[in-house]
């Protein structure tokens, strides 16, 4: 690699000159400079002036088993040689695809035995969106095709992952969605609650939403109800208890099928290889992607349930639809190799039993307290943090979304990679970090919340 015969500066202009970043605003960017990560071990990240930076973020949600793994370079190097590619059309099949899928089958819920690949989330949803539909038309209802989802849900940034989101300034930017999708209210018990509603009843109100939507379309309309398990990028808003039961059986009641997005939670992150299995719940379709290869190829899978993958087999008929990366074999022996490793290092009941617990009573003990913080909450290895202006009355700081930044750029500037969405900070780090790991980062975390609150004093 020879990017070390360029300074950070030659870089950032090179970078500046001919690289689109997603998700960003190109005129800052060019003004800002962009952040250049060279390398990282285990849960550290280093930037081009040798910052250890410790990731909070996992990557973008995706690096489970953390950085520097060697399994997977080779892993990959030796599928490299043997078949670097090879594509799952026309009835053929490559080894890695096979086994992996049979390996996703042992670890899912009971009822789902069928896996569909593609390379990213929002193909991997754009997928269930197709095979949705196309189950209905099978099933002879092709009227039954309206999807119904959440305000400020993210299911990707493609033309069906935006369509199937709830994100106002991605449907600004879309000219035009998918058509017959609808988005209800979201769990979000922090901002929506009624005076006095309790979470539990808060949750249920929430679920009617999904019910209302259904009555009004008629249920004969509607084809399924697509949500996170916790809504990850709009803000880690975990549902309350009673939220998720009650959207299985108003699905059931109303024969919708129930299409659960675990593009973020899947692969051990909630304390079970899937929030499915931690919710008791049972998905029609299971999104899946990021930590299924912890980050180290782009690969998805759709995880598909026996009642749509049967019917696709009695009906029969071609469905149409597909990737050339579709079950990419280097892309699945990495997933393989790192399966293993999350099952060798035992890291999904590390999280359930120890770490999981461990990070919600040190965001409740150390963080919560803070004059800043409004709320803290966390499900496995995945929490969120409310900046406010007010504790007592959650008040925000205006403009909205001001004050986390400033939380966030002197998180990251003492060696904390948090990210921030709204007015709230999330955290969603390796499942390798430890109760030190854990420690580290809370001390972190509060010193930069002391910086933020003595520059918003001087405001
Ligand atoms: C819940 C969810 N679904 C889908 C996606 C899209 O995944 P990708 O960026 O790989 O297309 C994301 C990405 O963060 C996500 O969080």
């Amino acid at each position: 690699m020879t990017y070390q015969n360029y300074s950070l500066k030659q870089l950032q202009q090179i970078d500046a000159a001919h690289h689109l970043h997603p998700f960003t605003d190109h005129q800052e960017l060019r003004e800002a400079g962009s952040r250049i990560i060279t390398h990282a071990n285990g849960p550290f990240i280093y930037d081009s002036e040798g910052a250890e930076i410790l990731d909070g973020m996992a990557g973008l949600w995706c690096v489970n088993i953390g950085y520097g793994r060697d399994e997977l370079a080779e892993a990959a190097y030796a599928q490299m040689k043997e078949l670097p590619y090879y594509n799952s059309f026309f009835k053929c099949s490559t080894p890695t695809p096979v086994l992996l899928s049979k390996k996703l089958a042992e670890i899912a819920p009971k009822h789902v035995n069928q896996v569909f690949y593609g390379s990213s989330g929002s193909e991997a949803n754009d997928t269930a969106l197709r095979l949705v539909r196309h189950y209905w038309v099978l099933e002879g209802k092709p009227e039954k095709n309206r999807i119904i989802s959440r305000k400020m849900a993210y299911h990707g940034s493609t033309v069906a992952g935006t369509s199937l989101g709830g994100m106002d300034g991605m449907h600004k930017q879309l000219g035009g969605a998918v058509p017959n999708i609808v988005h209800v209210m979201m769990p979000y018990a922090y901002e929506l609650a009624l005076p006095g509603e309790s979470d539990h009843d808060f949750g249920l109100r929430a679920a009617r939403a999904v019910e209302d939507a259904i009555l009004e379309a008629g249920a004969d309309k509607v084809a399924a109800f697509i949500g996170e398990p916790v809504m990850g990028a709009g803000g880690v808003k975990i549902p309350p208890a009673s939220y998720w039961p009650e959207v299985q059986r108003i699905c059931r009641k109303y024969d919708v099928l129930l299409m659960l997005d675990e593009v973020i939670t899947g692969y051990g992150r909630t304390g079970e290889w899937f929030a499915a299995q931690t919710l008791g719940i049972e998905p029609d379709t299971i999104t899946t992607a990021k930590a299924l290869t912890s980050g180290y190829q782009p690969l998805s899978a759709l995880l598909v349930g026996d009642r749509i993958a049967s019917t696709l087999v009695e009906k029969g008929g071609e469905f149409n639809h597909g990737y050339t990366y579709s079950g990419h074999p280097v892309a699945c022996a990495v997933a393989l190799k790192n399966l293993e490793i999350i099952e060798r290092e035992g890291l999904v009941d590390r999280v359930r039993n120890d770490t999981g617990p461990y990070f919600a009573k040190a965001l409740q003990e150390r963080i919560a307290g803070h004059d800043l913080v409004g709320e803290v909450r966390s499900i496995g290895l995945m929490g969120a943090i409310e900046i406010v202006k007010d504790k007592a009355t959650r008040e925000r700081f205006l403009p909205a979304g001001s004050a986390a930044v400033i939380v966030r750029d002197h998180a990251i500037a003492h060696g904390m990679m948090l990210r921030a969405t709204g007015d709230t900070m999330i955290l969603s780090p390796p499942l390798i970090w430890t109760r030190d790991t854990i420690d580290m980062a809370c001390d972190r975390i509060s010193k930069a919340l002391d910086l933020a609150q003595a520059d918003l004093r001087k405001r």
